[in-house]
């Protein structure tokens, strides 16, 4: 065979290969609340990082921003997104289980919340999304929620009666806020400075991290800090994305979940200790006393439903968690 024929054979068989399209690199998409630098921004990076890392680029992480987050969890529901990092505000509405986390005055502290959430309780809970339609991947969190408005110091319970307050979409929250006599209304987080601006609430309730990374201090000139629920956050994705993962990338995407676990709890712990302070260099008067057993002793009648209307004995398990 002449060296012509054998070049023209190796092209041949050649061919085919070079002319093969080249393996579709799989994205994952990740949409989150809030700015990148922000406490979910924080998150959703550390997710990218260590998922595109563990497993040596070959999946490729888009992360966006969305700040309504209803949307963000119908569009995992129906699959156009594959996951997202929300706050339990609106999915106690899809999981309605979730709902005990969001019951006020019910963790101490974030070391309270951070191990029932990361123990099996939280886990059981985590297990009821596929029920509906949804994967719940990691609890990460938003931290403890205060109370900011336009109108007065809040020092007491009494202060609150009156105050038109935006809440998120939860059924929870909406009780106990008209429990205390404000008047609760419920919308996304994407309308909230427009309604600030324009009056159709005097004020909201969001822990220290959101109130900085978003300059409520230019809408809102009282914050008291309340502490009035833990507010957590749930990592949950389509179940046909994490199918389609083979088990050893399964065990890989747990890992970088977990690392955006610990990046963005690390980034609520670092606002809540420096963001007071800078919440007052920007203006805001600050209320730090806070009568909390008054609160909870106007929220009693709320309780007393939650008692009846939730898992009770898993209430008083959380309660009594150490
Ligand atoms: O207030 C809310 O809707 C939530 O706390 C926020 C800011 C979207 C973060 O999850």
């Amino acid at each position: 065979m002449t060296m012509t024929r054998r070049l023209a054979l190796a092209a041949a068989f050649a061919a085919p290969l070079a002319a093969a399209p080249a393996l579709a690199q799989p994205t994952i998409t990740v949409q989150h609340a809030l700015p990148v630098n922000s406490h979910t921004g924080a998150g959703a990076a550390a997710f990218k990082e260590a998922f595109e890392r563990l497993t040596g680029g070959r999946y490729r992480v888009v992360t966006q921003r969305n700040d309504n987050e209803r949307e963000m969890i119908e569009s995992v529901q129906i699959g156009t997104i594959d996951c997202t990092f929300t706050s339990t505000g609106p999915v106690g509405n899809f999981v309605p289980e979730v709902r005990i986390f969001d019951v006020p005055f019910l963790f101490r502290d974030a070391a309270h919340a951070r191990g029932v959430l990361d123990s099996e309780i939280g886990q059981q809970v985590l297990a009821r999304f596929q029920a509906r339609g949804l994967y719940g991947v990691i609890w990460t969190e938003n931290g403890f929620r205060h109370l900011t408005n336009s109108r007065r110091e809040v020092n007491n319970p009494a202060d609150v009666r009156g105050l038109k307050l935006r809440t998120m979409e939860n059924q929870v929250h909406m009780r106990a806020f008209r429990e205390l006599g404000a008047l609760p209304t419920p919308m996304a987080f994407s309308e909230l400075v427009p309604a600030l601006q324009q009056g159709t609430v005097d004020g909201q309730e969001n822990p220290i991290s959101v109130i900085l990374g978003n300059n409520l201090n230019q809408v809102q000139r009282f914050m008291t800090l309340t502490n009035h629920v833990y507010s957590p956050s749930v990592m949950i994705c389509n179940p046909a994305t994490v199918q389609r993962l083979s088990a050893a990338d399964r065990a890989l995407f747990m890992e970088a979940a977990r690392a955006a676990q610990q990046a963005n709890r690390a980034r609520v712990t670092a606002d809540d200790t420096n963001g007071v302070e800078e919440l007052r260099r920007r203006g805001m008067t600050v209320v730090t006393q806070v009568d909390t057993a008054a609160f909870q002793q106007a929220l009693a009648p709320a309780f007393a439903e939650w008692e009846r209307t939730m898992d009770a004995a898993l209430l008083r398990r959380i309660r009594d968690w150490r």
